[in-house]
């Protein structure tokens, strides 16, 4: 057992054929992938759960959500055309750091992907659910809500991740061809809200603008403030991360995955300012807060009945890709953990299609059931903590390579990198104390669980030098 265990960059040649992903993808496909990730259930429900916490200075929650987030996808450009391995933030913590930090960011990363899936579910399920009460075909309260909302299970969840599991196992271009169509419709629908919300605008509605204060405050589990309300928005701002988990299977690294990371991320900030502050002015944020479709509630609550539908059905065709992609994130860092033996090879082996068959089926059982019973907030909170910290060691690995390694050839080069990685870390770190006092518990518990796994099994078994 080595903890300081570093990893050796593998070029797809030196791998076992049946260790080997198809390099089938480039930058169109990538950004499609990333705006795919990016714009979901952050923007479309959790605008809602961020302003009951901040108020109309929600929009200041979206500002520093997407700067902290934005100094971390520079980093993670930097590193994913550094290390074009799949993994992501994994893998450069295993090349740069060691083996055990490597572990807690894996286990970050399986938490985060899953729980997004899930979260992502439940947004999808809020919308569906609306949607189909409008046209008179509602579904029965007990069925789309798990216990602690009254309900008994949340089946429009686990119907939609079902479906999409389906889809990655029948292979990833054709998913990610599906997906760029996909990206369409969602752009339209958020266009179309704003298009239709601004005339609405009353600046009225920012008054008072910070009613619950800037740092989080408040009773555990039910804290407020811009900042216990970012460390949720932030969750609006990731999946650019899904696009470097790609890596190994793009045609020309360099270029497609700084363009996929930094275009796609840069895209969905402006998107976001534009949306949150056509919700906040069209209608006071006290009648859209915690609701599970806040902007399709906005547009009835307009009377812009046949708009709230539009958008209604835009969620239903087009959230699937986040799940789509978050899906097939998960999939690759548990492939690529598999693969580093730190979890049972078995669960490594591709399919003919070149897709892992058994990790998506085995993942795919987990997130219905989280998405079945627990509420949005929870795991969006939880999916969050595994990014933040992820988040932090590749901004950790950019700087210990700028230092080691300061004439490495980098394909991408992070601008200013000490103050835009160190606004990284910290921000991260800061948005992390944010989260609910409740979250930070799970998040510790998920990684006591995580490092028994790995001192009884993966230490054991690495292949690491
Ligand atoms: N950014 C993704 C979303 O908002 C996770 O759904």
């Amino acid at each position: 057992m080595n903890l300081m265990a570093k990893k050796r960059v593998v070029s797809a040649e030196e791998m076992a054929p049946e260790h080997r992903l198809k390099q089938t993808l480039s930058w169109p496909h990538l950004i499609a992938l990333g705006v795919g990730a990016i714009v979901g259930t952050g923007i479309l429900t959790l605008t809602g759960v961020g302003a009951a916490k901040a108020g109309p200075a929600v929009i200041l929650s979206f500002a520093i959500a997407g700067i902290i987030c934005a100094a971390a996808a520079l980093a993670y450009a930097e590193m994913a055309t550094m290390i074009p391995a799949s993994g992501s933030a994994y893998t450069y913590s295993y090349v740069v750091i060691g083996e055990l930090i490597a572990w807690i960011v894996g286990w970050s990363l399986i938490l985060e992907y899953s729980l997004v899936v899930s979260a992502v579910a439940v947004g999808w399920s809020g919308y569906a659910a609306g949607f189909m009460e409008s046209i008179g075909a509602g579904l029965p309260p007990a069925l789309i809500a798990g216990p602690q909302l009254g309900g008994i299970v949340n089946l429009p969840a686990v119907f939609i991740i079902a479906v999409v599991a389906g889809l990655l196992i029948v292979g990833t271009k054709e998913s990610a061809t599906l997906n760029a169509i996909l990206v369409l419709v969602k752009i339209v629908a958020l266009i179309v809200f704003v298009a239709v919300a601004m005339p609405y605008f009353n600046a009225a509605n920012f008054e008072p603008f910070m009613p619950y204060g800037f740092s989080k405050s408040g009773a555990p589990g039910a804290e407020v403030g811009v900042m216990a309300a970012a460390a949720i928005i932030f969750f609006a701002f990731y999946g650019f991360d899904a696009i470097a988990t790609a890596a190994e299977e793009t045609k020309n690294p360099g270029r497609d995955l700084s363009i996929g990371i930094v275009g796609s991320m840069l895209a969905c900030v402006v998107i976001y300012m534009a949306v949150a502050a056509a919700a906040i002015g069209a209608l006071a944020y006290t009648r859209f807060a915690n609701s599970p479709e806040p902007l399709a509630l906005i547009l009835r609550e307009l009377d812009q009945d046949w708009a709230a539908r539009f958008l209604g059905a835009s969620a239903v065709i087009a959230l699937p890709t986040v799940i789509l992609a978050f899906f097939y994130g998960q999939s690759r860092i548990f492939f690529v953990m598999a693969r580093d033996r730190l979890l049972p090879p078995s669960l490594a082996k591709v399919s003919g299609r070149g897709s892992p068959v058994r990790i998506t089926l085995f993942t795919a059982v987990i997130v219905a059931i989280l998405a079945g019973l627990i509420p949005l907030d929870e795991l969006a909170a939880l999916a969050n903590a595994g990014t933040l910290t992820a988040f932090i060691a590749v901004a950790v690995c950019m700087l210990i390579m700028r230092r080691r390694e300061p004439n490495a050839p980098r394909k991408f080069k992070t601008p200013l990198p000490w103050v835009v990685g160190l606004v990284a870390i910290l921000g991260c770190a800061y948005l992390f104390y944010s989260l609910p006092q409740t979250t930070q518990i799970y998040f510790l518990i998920a990684h006591v669980v995580g490092l028994a796994i790995y001192f009884l099994y993966g230490s054991r078994r690495s292949i690491a030098d």
